[in-house]
C-alpha cells in the first residue's frame, strides 16, 4: 500500500504569473493499492463530486506514469482524502496529479526522478506554478522552456502566515484564462518581470516590507477582477489589517494575504468584515509547507 500526502498551493503570487507558487499547510492524502481487477475509487472528507472511473484525475495521472514506464497493472484501488477545496485556486488538481504520479512511480519501480515527474505533471496540468510547490514544498519558481519544466524551490524559514480567504463560489481555471488578452504591451510585460524578480528576492531573503509593492501585477489580476466578487475591497481591507502582500490565488477566486504571525486578529477581523458586508468568504490561517509531497510505502 502506498500513501502520498500532497500540500495545497497558491500560484502566481501577484506578478509571478504562471511561474511562482508556494506550498501551504492543507493536504490531500491519497492511498493506493494494486488489486486483482478493475478500478475502485473511494472518496473521503470532501462532499464534492469526484469521478470514480477511468476519468478520475488521480487515476489519469497514474496512467500517464504507467504508460511512460511500461508498467502494467491488473487493477487499482484509490482512496482520496481531500482537505483542499476544489476549483478555488488552491491547487487541488495539481495535488491529485502529483499524488497519482508519485504513487504510480513507486508501483512501477521508481523509474522516474522528481524532475521527470515534474515534467509530466506540468504537462498534464498545463502550468508549472502549482505542481512545482506541490512536489517540492516551499516557495518555488518554475518555467516551461523548450518542452521541459525547470523549477527551483527554497524553504522560507522566517515566520510568516498565509491568510487564505476562500469564497463559497468557484471559478474554473479554464474560464478564468478566457478573460486574459492575447497580447499585452511591452511596458506591462517589463513591469511584471521586474516586480516578480523583486518579489522573489524579497520573499526568499525575508525582506517582507518590500512585498506590498513587489506583488503588484498587470498581466492577470486586473482582467480577472471583473468576475471575482469584491476582489478590490478584499485587497484593500487586507492591507488595512496589516497584510504584507495580497494576491489572487492562482486563477482565483481565493485571495491570499501574507501576514506576520504576530498579526493574530487578521482572520477574526476579515471574517467580521465579510459578515457585515455580506461577502461569501471565510478566512483561515495556514502556514508554509517546506517539505512538499511525502510518500510512505507500507
Ligand atoms: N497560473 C495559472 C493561472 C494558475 O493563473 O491561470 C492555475 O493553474
Amino acid at each position: 500500500m502506498i500513501k502520498v500526502r500532497v500540500p495545497a498551493t497558491s500560484a502566481n503570487m501577484g506578478a509571478g504569473f504562471d511561474s511562482l507558487g508556494v506550498a501551504l499547510s492543507l493536504y490531500n492524502t491519497v492511498t493506493v493499492e494494486e488489486i486483482s481487477d478493475g478500478i475502485v475509487i473511494e472518496n473521503r472528507h470532501t462532499k464534492e463530486y469526484i469521478p470514480t472511473g477511468e476519468n478520475n484525475l488521480i487515476y489519469r495521472a497514474m496512467k500517464i506514469v504507467f504508460d511512460k514506464t511500461g508498467y502494467r497493472t491488473k487493477g487499482i484501488k484509490i482512496i482520496q482524502d481531500s482537505e483542499i477545496p476544489m476549483t478555488r485556486g488552491l491547487g487541488s488538481s495539481s495535488a491529485c496529479i502529483v499524488a497519482g504520479m508519485l504513487a504510480a512511480n513507486v508501483l512501477s519501480g521508481r523509474k522516474l526522478s522528481y524532475a521527470g515527474i515534474l515534467n509530466l505533471a506540468a504537462d498534464m496540468e498545463g502550468h508549472p506554478d502549482n505542481v512545482a510547490p506541490a512536489l517540492y514544498g516551499g516557495f518555488c519558481a518554475a518555467v516551461k522552456s523548450e518542452g521541459k519544466t525547470l523549477a527551483k524551490s527554497v524553504k522560507l524559514e522566517k515566520p510568516i502566515v498565509f491568510e487564505v480567504m476562500i469564497p463559497d463560489f468557484y471559478v474554473s481555471t479554464k474560464k478564468s484564462r478566457v478573460t486574459l488578452p492575447d497580447k499585452v504591451s511591452h511596458k506591462d510585460a517589463a513591469y511584471n518581470a521586474g516586480h516578480a524578480a523583486l518579489f522573489s528576492l524579497a520573499l526568499a531573503t525575508g525582506d517582507f516590507e518590500k512585498l506590498k509593492v513587489a506583488v503588484k501585477d498587470k498581466l492577470h489580476q486586473p482582467y480577472r477582477a471583473a468576475y471575482i466578487d469584491n476582489m478590490k475591497e478584499t485587497f484593500d481591507e487586507s492591507y488595512k489589517n496589516g497584510a504584507y502582500a495580497v494576491w489572487l490565488s492562482g486563477s482565483g477566486p481565493t485571495i491570499v494575504a501574507m501576514c506576520s504571525p504576530e498579526n493574530k486578529e487578521f482572520s477574526n477581523n476579515m471574517n467580521a468584515y465579510f459578515n457585515i458586508n455580506g461577502h461569501k468568504r471565510t478566512c483561515r490561517r495556514l502556514t508554509i509547507d517546506n517539505v512538499g509531497a511525502i510518500v510512505q510505502v507500507y
